[in-house]
């Protein structure tokens, strides 16, 4: 869906990160992980759907060799988490010894993560480290360590580059938090650490 078709049927999204400040961001992101992964064998694992465009920006700033993997992990109905986390792991995924990386598009409870952790943990890897695009403190309901943070955001439910809501938005080149009608609506800057 457009953002003009969200206007029309009610809902409206507003930009909370720019396309120009996510890429350039990403690319400092992809700086980091090249310099500390040097030498390393880094896998990194894209948590599908969401982190498909993130993964796929953030791949192409890192000057190393990697190995692509895909894990598809599903906890939300509409825009609540069900507290339940579903993951279906692409056959043949081998990081026994090797440097993992996983990709995110957001953490909000961390439930998603806890359940990934646990499984690749499992799997005996050398190293395993988180990259989230998006991060809502507030939510986190245990520390968890994220090694790489794009950005913190409040509160809000946010959609686009990846982030869907029942599958619609993903397609959007920036962030926006979305809105499910256009009442009583205040701007929310919802940013909380801008780099
Ligand atoms: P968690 O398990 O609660 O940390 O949720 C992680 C997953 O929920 C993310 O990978 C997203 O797919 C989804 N999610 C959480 N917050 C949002 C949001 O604001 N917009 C869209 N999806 C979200
Ligand atoms: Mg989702």
């Amino acid at each position: 869906m457009s953002e003009a078709q969200a206007v029309m049927t009610g809902n409206v999204t507003t930009v909370l990160i720019d396309e120009e400040r996510l890429q350039a961001r990403i690319r400092e992101l992809g700086h980091e992980i090249t310099s500390d992964y040097a030498e390393r064998d880094l896998v990194l694992l894209c948590l599908l759907k969401g982190g498909i465009y993130f993964t796929s920006d953030l791949s192409r700033s890192i000057d190393l060799p990697i190995t692509l993997e895909f894990v598809r992990a599903r906890s939300y109905a509409g825009t609540e988490s069900t507290g339940e986390v579903k993951l279906s792991w692409i056959d043949g995924l081998d990081i026994s010894n090797r440097d993992v990386l996983i990709v995110e598009d957001i953490v909000d409870t961390g439930l998603t993560l806890v359940e990934i952790w646990k499984a690749l943990e499992a799997q005996n890897p050398a190293t395993l480290d988180i990259c989230t695009l998006l991060y809502k403190e507030k939510h986190l309901a245990q520390p968890f360590p994220l090694r790489y943070i794009g950005f913190t955001i409040e509160d809000v439910f946010v959609v686009g580059y990846g982030l869907d809501l029942e599958e619609q938005y993903r397609n959007l080149p920036h962030i926006a938090v979305f809105h499910p009608d256009d009442a009583d609506r205040d701007e929310p800057t919802g940013l909380l650490n801008p780099p």
